[in-house]
Parts: structure tokens; C-alpha cells; sequence
């Protein structure tokens, strides 16, 4: 059931709050169909093994079977929406130009299709790819050969999907913007995460550190329960609306 004097208890901090940092991940991408991964029988790495498809190692093993695996999920983004959740974000960015600062974990560019095109995206991009191997002349200068994956048909160098890996390090822009945003503000919202990966997870203890109120939005515990000031366990894209509307 949901909590309304809760809701509107962080309704009013959401009022009062200067600088807003929302921290989202799979949950957040849940209403429109896109699965998370550690959901007990929906989520991808219930059904799938990470280490076979999540670490370069697994994509110099088996390049044709991970590229298939992305490109299944990427394909599949054409077929979904962002939800009212995403809506509700990108809404209130714009009418507070310069309050809110979204970190996301996911990969599927919902954020940014809502109209949030600034999305510090912590761990890449489903819809993009990039050389494995470092470029040599040849791999900027000839066509490049389709294929699963796609490669350069002078020195085989592949094309791997945009995501960071298990074992690889966050891109180093993003991760120092993330940083401040979570320094710098007075409230972050985490939405739909189970706050088990790190460093992304470490950002909700960052902002507690420095006084920041944060706000849990989770149908279900997670592990970054603990640093919350209020925890509202209801789906992002029934709660959102409600907690951004006419803010
Ligand atoms: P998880 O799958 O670990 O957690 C998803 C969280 O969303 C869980 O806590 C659910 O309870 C919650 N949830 C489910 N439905 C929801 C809804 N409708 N509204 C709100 N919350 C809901 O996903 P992440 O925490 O994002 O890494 O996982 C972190 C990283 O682990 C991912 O970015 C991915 C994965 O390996 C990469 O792809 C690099």
C-alpha cells in the first residue's frame, strides 16, 4: 500500500531541495518492458551468465554469440517506450533548468529518448559500439564489414558493444561528473536499483556522506536501504509522476 504521507513528506523535500541528483538503474526501465538483472525470474542474469556475456574475455572467446546477445537487446529497444517515470524526470528538468542531474545505470537510452539528453550514462550504451583492439589506419579508413560482430576486413579488429564490461573501468568523464553531482547536491533520488554494483552504488553513499537526503524509490529492499532517509516501495513509474508533478 502506498505510504501518502511519506510520499508527500518527500514531495515537500523535493520542493525544498536546490540541487536534485537521481540515480536510477533497471527498475527504472521495468514498466517499459525492459527486463532488469537481478529480478528473481524476469531478470537477465537469473536467465543468463554474466561471465559468458558481460567480460571481454567472454567476447574474444565467442565474438559472434555476445555480439548476437547485444544485438537481441538492442533490437528489442526499438519495440519499447520510456515510461511515465522517465516522463516525469525529464519534465520537471525542464522546468527547473539546471536543478536536476541524472545518473543512470542503464544502458537502453530511455532517459535521454524522454528529453534528458545531458544523462550521465555510467556504464555506456546498448545502441552504440566500438573498435575492440585500439584502431589502426586501416579501421577508420576502409569500409567496415558487416557481420556478428562487424569488423575491418584489412586486420579483423571487431566492433564490441558500448557497455562497460564486468572487470573494465567506468568512462572517466562520466564517473567524474557523477561524482560531483552526487557531492554537490541536497537530495538524491535512487530509483530502481538493487545498489549491488559498484562504483555506481557508492554514489548513493557519497551523497549521504555530504548531507544530501536520499530517497529510495523500490517496490522491493536493496542494498542501499541503509544510508535512506525514507524508502517508498512503489514501481518508478507509478511514483515518479507523483512526487515531480506540479514541482
Ligand atoms: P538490478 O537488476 O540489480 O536491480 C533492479 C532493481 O530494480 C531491483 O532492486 C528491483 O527491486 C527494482 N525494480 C524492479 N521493478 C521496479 C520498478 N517498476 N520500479 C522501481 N524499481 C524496480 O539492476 P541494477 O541495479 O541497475 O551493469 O544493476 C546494476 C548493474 O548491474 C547494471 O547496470 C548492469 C548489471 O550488471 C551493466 O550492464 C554494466
Amino acid at each position: 500500500m502506498v505510504d501518502a504521507a511519506l510520499r508527500s513528506q518527500v514531495r515537500q523535500w523535493i520542493v525544498e531541495a536546490p540541487r536534485i541528483t537521481v540515480l536510477s538503474g533497471a527498475g527504472m526501465s521495468a514498466e517499459s518492458g525492459v527486463p532488469t538483472f537481478r529480478d528473481a525470474l524476469t531478470g537477465l542474469w537469473a536467465r543468463f551468465n554474466p561471465e559468458e556475456l558481460a567480460t571481454e574475455t567472454a567476447f574474444r572467446a565467442h565474438p559472434q554469440r555476445v555480439w548476437a546477445w547485444y544485438a537481441h537487446r538492442r533490437e528489442a529497444l526499438a519495440q519499447v517506450q520510456p515510461n511515465a517515470g522517465h516522463c516525469a524526470l525529464a519534465a520537471f528538468a525542464l522546468r527547473h533548468p539546471g536543478r536536476l542531474t541524472l545518473i543512470t545505470q542503464n544502458v537502453d537510452g530511455l532517459h535521454q529518448r524522454a528529453g534528458l539528453a545531458d544523462t550521465i550514462a555510467l556504464h555506456g550504451s546498448l545502441l552504440d559500439d566500438h573498435w575492440l583492439d585500439l584502431p589502426r589506419t586501416c579501421c577508420h579508413t576502409e569500409p567496415i564489414q558487416s557481420g556478428e560482430p562487424p569488423s575491418c576486413p584489412v586486420c579483423g579488429n571487431q566492433r564490441r558493444p558500448s557497455v562497460v564490461w564486468f572487470g573494465e573501468s567506468l568512462p572517466g568523464p562520466a564517473f567524474a561528473a557523477a561524482e560531483a553531482a552526487a557531492q554537490d547536491c541536497d537530495l538524491m533520488l535512487v530509483v530502481g536499483t538493487s545498489g549491488v554494483v559498484y562504483p555506481a552504488a557508492g554514489l548513493a553513499f557519497t551523497a549521504h556522506q555530504r548531507g544530501a537526503r536520499v530517497v529510495i524509490v523500490n517496490p522491493e529492499p536493496s542494498d542501499l536501504d541503509a544510508v535512506a532517509d525514507a524508502c517508498l516501495r512503489e514501481p518508478a513509474a507509478q511514483c515518479l509522476p507523483h512526487l515531480l508533478e506540479n514541482s
